[in-house]
């Protein structure tokens, strides 16, 4: 026998573990995407932004998360589609597998990237070299990005969330 009862219960427990202890992307880094098409030019806000007070509960969480960025200061955003991927995008999907958008923080050099897997969205945070930066706040974790772009389905249509912005990129 390859692997007894007690070195299941090894491998077993340590994917558990993995599983619920793991801070890592899961999106995965598409090296070609400063080559992507950019469809947005967008901002995260600084810090002492004050939101109107209808503003809807999504967008104060979106600003609430991200204003720790560039320490508090805010900063430019670039949104780039797989050029493969710009039909689907345009229409939120359905998407095939593969890396589909990046969102690019453009002073502090965070790479947020949105993939599709079996028609679900997974995400992952990397930095300008292509390193996993996930673990290096609380904000940049799969599970964070999940809370958010899959939660608030009526704006998130299977994972991407900005409405698309055709005439930029026709
Ligand atoms: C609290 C809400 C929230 C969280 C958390 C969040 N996002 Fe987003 N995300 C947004 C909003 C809002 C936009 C649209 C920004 C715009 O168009 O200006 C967006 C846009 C994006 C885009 C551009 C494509 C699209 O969906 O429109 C990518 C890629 C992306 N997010 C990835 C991520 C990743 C990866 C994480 C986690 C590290 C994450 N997001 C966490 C709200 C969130």
């Amino acid at each position: 026998m390859f692997c007894s009862w007690a070195c299941r219960f090894v491998i077993g427990f340590s994917l558990f573990f993995h599983t619920i202890a793991n801070a890592d992307s899961v999106a995965s880094y598409p090296e070609d995407w400063e080559t992507w098409p950019v469809v947005k030019e967008s901002l995260t806000l600084p810090a002492d932004t004050v939101l109107p007070p209808d503003t809807s509960l999504f967008i104060q969480e979106s600003v609430r998360s991200y204003s720790w960025i560039n320490n508090g200061q805010g900063s430019p955003l670039t949104i780039r589609v797989n050029p493969k991927k710009l039909e689907q995008y345009k229409t939120h999907g359905p998407y095939t597998d593969g890396p589909t958008v990046v969102a690019v923080s453009e002073v502090d050099g965070i790479i947020w990237v949105t993939e599709h897997f079996s028609g679900l969205p997974i995400y992952g945070s990397y930095n300008r070299k292509g390193e996993d930066i996930a673990s290096m706040h609380p904000t940049l974790e799969p599970e964070f990005c999940q809370r958010c772009h899959d939660r608030y389905k009526d704006i998130c249509i299977n994972g991407t969330c900005t409405e698309p912005v055709l005439s930029s990129y026709e």
